[in-house]
């Protein structure tokens, strides 16, 4: 594979800004023609250049679309120079709000390799080998009350499953204190990535002024659940350990210090999955034949009836199928970067200010890798085995995703567990959207019908909407 980084292509102007206008309004659609016309790196600058320096990228500093391996491993590569932006929102000064906005996704040196340390506990393999089994008791016991026969909000469904495995067991167990910090911490990820909530005015009835509110509720709740926690480290909780760890003089972690580390973990923390575990059953809706397959290696390998799902982690087919899903459409369609001082690009000068958007959605489609990269075809993973700079569904660089083991197990078994008893149908005339905020997520209610698995799979539904964009359906 060709791994030499493409000149940038530099567009100016009026072109400038009528491509960020694009951006604005549809990403996934509109990179994807930027790249088409001129080639995986556009740099879009001085859309208004006597506006600088501007914090709105192309008015003053430049916004960079770009795509491929060689450009995440050029800038994940060099995070003190690139550093990444954090998932929650800023807010006036001395509000809460501006105090959760600096957690880990920002920070570097020390201070980064100080956190993610704290984070390896909790996340790591082996702990989540020993899991396994309470993991498949608590994805059995909360899909087995799913009503056959009806139409459930699959996006709510699924998020309910995946917050309950993040609180369980990443949270230091379900109570109603961990449940409402989850909860508000979601609610504010989620309302940052609407272009409304951007708009600075702070009001009750405004989206901005309503994370500033929420975002100051969340901070008492959150100090209260902490401070019990505090004297009981648990290497297992997450929440327990920062509120009982030692900043980097040794002193014990301030409040500061957990307001600007766990709020932005619960949103990481459970997000991705609900992103993965959506799509993978609105794929296999869409592909009888895969699903099909995928249900007799589950019977084979976990057993009919009451199947053992703890073994879900190993089966080569649900692999495939959940490593397919996300790359077809990734939980998290892009990362951002912002260079902290004056630097370049493929050899082109960057600014300090400069923002890069890298796509993950089109990275994984690159052809010499993923041929036919629009069709969800699960078999092509038995003969590859890219790099995380060429699969950045993660990330990549010192900024992995530090969760990735976690939740690749959760997905799994989550998957297993609704396949096993369940069969699914689109209505008829479905149409789905999608947004991204910042996972990739239905715009609207994910109406699903739901059957029982033993009635087997039905033709999949003819759909409309802006997710045939993303991806080849068969019908
Ligand atoms: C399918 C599920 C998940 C996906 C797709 C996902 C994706 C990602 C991606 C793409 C990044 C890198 C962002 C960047 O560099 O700009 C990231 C970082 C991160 N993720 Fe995940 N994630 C998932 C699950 C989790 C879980 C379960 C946790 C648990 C707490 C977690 C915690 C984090 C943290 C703390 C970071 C920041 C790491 C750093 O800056 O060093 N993620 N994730």
């Amino acid at each position: 594979m060709d791994r030499a980084l493409v000149k940038p292509a530099r567009l100016t102007g009026f072109a400038a800004l009528r491509w960020a206008w694009r951006f604005a309004l549809d990403p996934l659609s509109s990179t994807r023609r930027a790249f088409e016309a001129f080639g995986p790196c556009v740099v879009l600058a001085e859309g208004l250049p006597f506006v600088r320096p501007s914090r709105v990228a192309t008015l003053g500093v430049p916004l960079v679309l770009t795509a491929g391996a060689p450009f995440y491993s050029e800038l994940m590569s060099r995070p003190d120079t690139w550093r990444g932006v954090n998932v929650l929102p800023g807010g006036p000064r001395r509000s809460a709000a501006r105090r959760m906005s600096s957690g880990l996704m920002r920070l570097t040196g020390e201070q980064h390799a100080h956190y993610r340390k704290l984070l390896a506990s909790p996340l790591r393999r082996t702990r989540v080998e020993a899991l396994v089994k309470d993991m498949a008791r608590l994805a059995q016991t909360q899909t087995t009350s799913w009503p056959i026969g009806q139409t459930i909000d699959l996006w709510e469904h699924i998020r309910r499953l995946m917050q309950g495995f993040a609180v369980e067991f990443l949270f230091g167990g379900s109570s109603e204190q961990s449940r409402t910090v989850t909860e508000l911490g979601c609610w504010i990820m989620e309302r940052k990535w609407d272009w409304r909530a951007m708009v600075p005015i702070n009001l009750p009835i405004t989206p901005y002024g309503q994370i500033v509110r929420t975002a100051a509720l969340l901070e008492r709740h959150l100090l209260a659940w902490t401070a019990a926690k505090r004297g009981h480290p648990d290497e297992g909780d997450i929440a327990a350990t920062i509120a009982n760890s030692r900043d980097g003089a040794g002193n014990p972690v301030d409040d500061a210090g957990i307001v600007a580390q766990l709020p932005s973990l619960f949103g990481l923390s459970s997000e991705g999955g609900q992103s993965v575990v959506t799509w993978t059953l609105f794929l296999l809706m869409q592909h009888p034949a895969v699903a099909e397959r995928l249900r007799d290696e589950l019977r084979d390998k976990l057993g009919r009836g009451a199947p053992s799902l703890d073994r879900a982690g190993e089966l080569p087919y649900l692999d495939a199928v959940v490593k397919e899903a996300m790359r077809v459409l990734p939980p998290v369609p892009f990362q951002f970067r912002v260079a902290q001082q004056d630097t370049t690009i493929a050899g082109e000068n960057a600014p300090k200010g400069t923002r890069v958007v890298l796509n993950t959605f089109l990275t994984n489609r690159m052809p010499d890798l993923y041929p036919e990269g629009d069709v969800f075809r699960p078999e092509r993973w038995f003969t590859i085995a890219p790099t995380a700079f060429e699969f950045p569904v993660f990330g990549a660089g010192p900024h992995i995703c530090p969760g990735y083991w976690f939740d690749l197990t959760a997905v799994k078994i989550a998957v297993a567990a609704i396949m096993t008893r369940y069969t699914m149908n689109l209505p008829p005339s479905t149409r789905i959207d999608h947004s991204i905020q910042p996972t990739l997520r239905p715009r609207a209610r994910l109406g699903v019908m739901l059957r029982r698995a033993d009635e087997g799979m039905t033709p999949a539904t003819p759909i409309t909407g802006s997710i045939r964009d993303l991806v080849k359906l068969p019908q």
